[in-house]
């Protein structure tokens, strides 16, 4: 495996095993995340992403080893700490996850009114800021999450994984089971919300199948196989990987 030059990192996970009774789903991994970039994880089904992320969330303990995230070890912290803690973290899910019987705006606000003291007037200017930027028109802001197209529906999950200006935005399979045009537009919304929210030095962790998008908006791609990182690079440098594996995700 070839390394990556110095970065800083944000999330540091040390030896981390998994096993649900008998079997190790995580298998002594270690990696960072590094601040500031695009991160995906690509792996074939089963090969344990989800449960890496759940991890990072602490919303699963390890077997045996650490993950460190902004510098706080989640294994010292106990589950009220840990559900504080998440609000570092921005979520979009692979079905946006609304609320179906909230608006657009509800679904935005939800998260100010369950972590902040802002005024309505704050609020407002918050949560309309936010639709406005994913691309959200305002005669759109009082839909339900049914009367809103797949994309749009996207749209306003991500403004509402942004609403407490997370440090880190996870994506999980953020493209899959989309169109080729809505897959394109939450690609460049992946991108365009990196960009923007730099400044305050997010970062993003992706989780995905997609090998093609992936190349494209992403700074670095791990490969994970078996609960094991085998691969980790640059994407201009992972689609010229040697592992064998790699190779055969690639060229599916
Ligand atoms: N709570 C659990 N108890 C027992 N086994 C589990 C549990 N969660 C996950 N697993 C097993 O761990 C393995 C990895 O699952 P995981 O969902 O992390 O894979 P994945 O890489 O996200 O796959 P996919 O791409 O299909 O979403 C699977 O064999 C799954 O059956
Ligand atoms: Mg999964």
């Amino acid at each position: 495996m070839q390394t990556i030059e110095y970065q800083e990192p944000i999330i540091q996970i040390k030896n981390l095993t998994k096993k649900f009774g008998e079997h190790t789903i995580l298998d002594g991994l270690s990696f960072d995340i590094y601040k500031n970039k695009i991160t995906t994880i690509l792996g074939f089904s089963g090969a344990g992403k989800s449960t890496l992320l759940k991890h990072i969330l602490g919303l699963l303990r390890p077997t045996e080893g650490s993950i460190t995230v902004l510098g706080k070890d989640l294994n010292k912290m106990s589950e009220v700490e840990l559900k504080e803690f998440r609000r570092n973290f921005g979520m979009l899910f692979q079905y946006a996850a609304l609320f179906d019987s909230l608006s657009a705006y509800e679904n935005v606000e939800f998260p100010l009114n369950e972590f902040t003291k802002l005024t309505e007037y704050e609020k407002k200017e918050r949560v309309e800021g936010l639709l406005r930027s994913v691309g959200i028109k305002d005669e759109s802001f009082k839909k339900l999450p049914s009367e809103l197209s797949g994309g749009m529906r996207k749209r306003v999950g991500l403004a509402r994984g942004l609403a407490l200006n997370p440090f880190i935005m996870l994506y999980d399979e953020p493209t899959t089971g989309l169109d080729p045009i809505t897959t394109k537009m939450v690609n460049d919304l992946i991108i365009d919300t990196a960009e923007r929210n730099k400044d305050r030095g997010m970062t993003t962790l992706i989780i995905s199948h997609d090998v093609r998008a992936t190349l494209k908006i992403s700074d670095f791609v791990a490969f994970l196989d078996h609960g094991k990182i085998v691969e980790y690079l640059p994407a201009e440098d992972f689609k010229n990987s040697d592992n064998p594996l790699v190779k055969e995700f690639v060229n599916l």
